[in-house]
């Protein structure tokens, strides 16, 4: 699991290659077996390959999802906010499972924010994916995440680069 955490860094360019199917189903397995409180389980997950539906979701924000153009699969995660309290920590959990997954799966990946982000002055994000995709309205979006071959080299970020002083002992 470090090896796979030192080497994810965020894709933002994708090959044409298509993700398998048998890719596809383990991605869902480990959405599915993201811990959420209370297990609640109150996410619900799209996983979205019509090329269409794909560029649409690249025009979510104006800025920060157009890496999506280039995605062979986009899951979109949201849950359901009168289920849980804490739907925005249950949908980031698994939302990070897809992430590691894809990257254990040899597929690079990107994190696209959809809550709190604003389509255009009249919308935000979230009304905008939900009316594309027809998302029902007690669904809370919370991120897209792109997923497919990598287009790019992204640099591993050596170990003394981090910032450990972010790190405390004991007290702060
Ligand atoms: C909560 C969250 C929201 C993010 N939203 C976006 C986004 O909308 N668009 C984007 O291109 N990257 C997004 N990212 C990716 C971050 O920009 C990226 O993780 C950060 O710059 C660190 O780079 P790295 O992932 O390559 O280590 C998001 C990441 C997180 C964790």
């Amino acid at each position: 699991m470090i090896d796979i955490i030192r080497q994810r860094r965020s894709i933002r360019k994708f090959t044409e290659q298509a993700v398998e199917s048998e890719k596809i189903k383990l991605l869902q397995e480990a959405a599915l077996r993201s811990p959420a409180s209370k297990s609640a389980n109150a996410w619900e997950f799209i996983f979205v390959q019509d090329k269409a539906l794909i560029q649409a979701l690249a025009m979510a924000k104006p800025f920060g999802s157009k890496l999506l153009e280039s995605a062979p699969l986009a899951v979109v995660v949201m849950a359901d906010d009168t289920k849980t309290e804490a739907w925005i920590e249950d949908c980031s959990v698994a939302s990070i499972f897809l992430q590691l997954t894809a990257q254990s799966l040899g597929l690079g990946n990107c994190w696209v924010q959809i809550r709190g982000r604003e389509h255009d002055e009249e919308e935000s994000a979230e009304e905008y994916v939900k009316e594309k995709l027809g998302i029902p309205e007690n669904q809370k979006v919370l991120s897209i995440i792109a997923i497919g071959y990598s287009a790019q080299e992204r640099k591993i970020i050596p170990a003394e680069d981090l910032q450990w002083d972010k790190i405390h002992q004991d007290r702060f």
